[in-house]
């Protein structure tokens, strides 16, 4: 299984921008990709024609969405639908993000039609979740994620292929606070998220299905995540905006 290193560039930068920055990492990586690595830029819709563009046939690069309304088409102002991202080039899309689900007002409920839609329309999703730091406080990070994990996966067909699917953990509180989970933490959360998918769709589409994490990511900790159990890649923000940051982290 390869480790999906992602670049989530949120609400950042302009076409232009995106599409040199992706230049410049495909140019970093170009031929330098461990075989083990996949990457995924996931830049704002504006910029997915030159990311991609700047990423047309590059082995081991793939692009993705941020997000979608799950409907093929309709009077859904200000939406876009996974057959337009699929058209733009993506591969990929996100679900349930902590900054979508505590700042947008999405529910559990919204997500796991997300996720069910974008994998019917062809897309592989990656359902975030993680816990808000009062949550962690009072000891219920295991309950806040089975029951992000069940309402998220809800509409996944048993016989879902494992590389259409991943899922991010992402404690809320170390997104773009400069904390990261330590390895305890991360080892405990993505058990708690392996034997739930485990559960959920038995042991080898379950052992199969890829567990990222994302928080506060960088240079400096990617190599001692990425050697835990359970993690199967990391979810980078801000040390992705930046192709020299996030090419180091691709290769540590
Ligand atoms: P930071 O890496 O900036 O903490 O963001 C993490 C994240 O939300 C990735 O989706």
């Amino acid at each position: 299984m390869k480790k999906l290193m992602a670049a989530n560039w949120k609400m950042y930068k302009l076409a232009g921008e995106a599409g040199e920055t992706a230049a410049a990492l495909r140019a970093r990586l170009d031929g330098k990709l461990p075989a083990d690595r996949e990457v995924l830029v996931i830049p704002p819709f504006t910029a997915l024609g030159t990311t991609g563009q700047a990423l047309a046939g590059a082995a081991g690069f793939a692009l993705g969405a941020q997000n979608f309304y799950p409907s093929k088409q309709g009077a859904f102002t200000g939406e876009i639908a996974p057959d337009m991202l699929l058209d733009a080039g993506c591969a990929y899309a996100l679900a349930g993000h902590s900054e979508r689900r505590h700042i947008l007002g999405e529910d559990d409920a919204m997500v796991g039609r997300k996720v069910g839609f974008g994998l019917a329309a062809g897309l592989a999703m990656i359902l975030c979740v993680g816990e808000k730091i009062e949550e962690r406080q009072a000891g219920q990070v295991e309950a806040v994620l089975a029951r992000q994990l069940a309402a998220g996966l809800a509409e996944v067909p048993a016989d879902v292929s494992p590389d259409k699917l991943a899922v991010a953990y992402e404690p809320v509180w170390a997104i773009g606070t400069g904390l990261t989970a330590g390895p305890a933490e991360v080892a405990d959360a993505h058990k708690v998220v392996r034997e739930h998918l485990i559960e959920r769709f038995g042991p080898q589409t379950g052992a199969a299905v890829r567990i990222l994490y994302g928080g506060s990511v960088k240079l400096g900790n990617a190599g001692e995540l990425l050697g835990i159990d359970n993690v199967d890649g990391v979810l980078v923000g801000g040390a992705s905006l930046e192709a020299e940051s996030f090419s180091a982290i691709v290769t540590a």
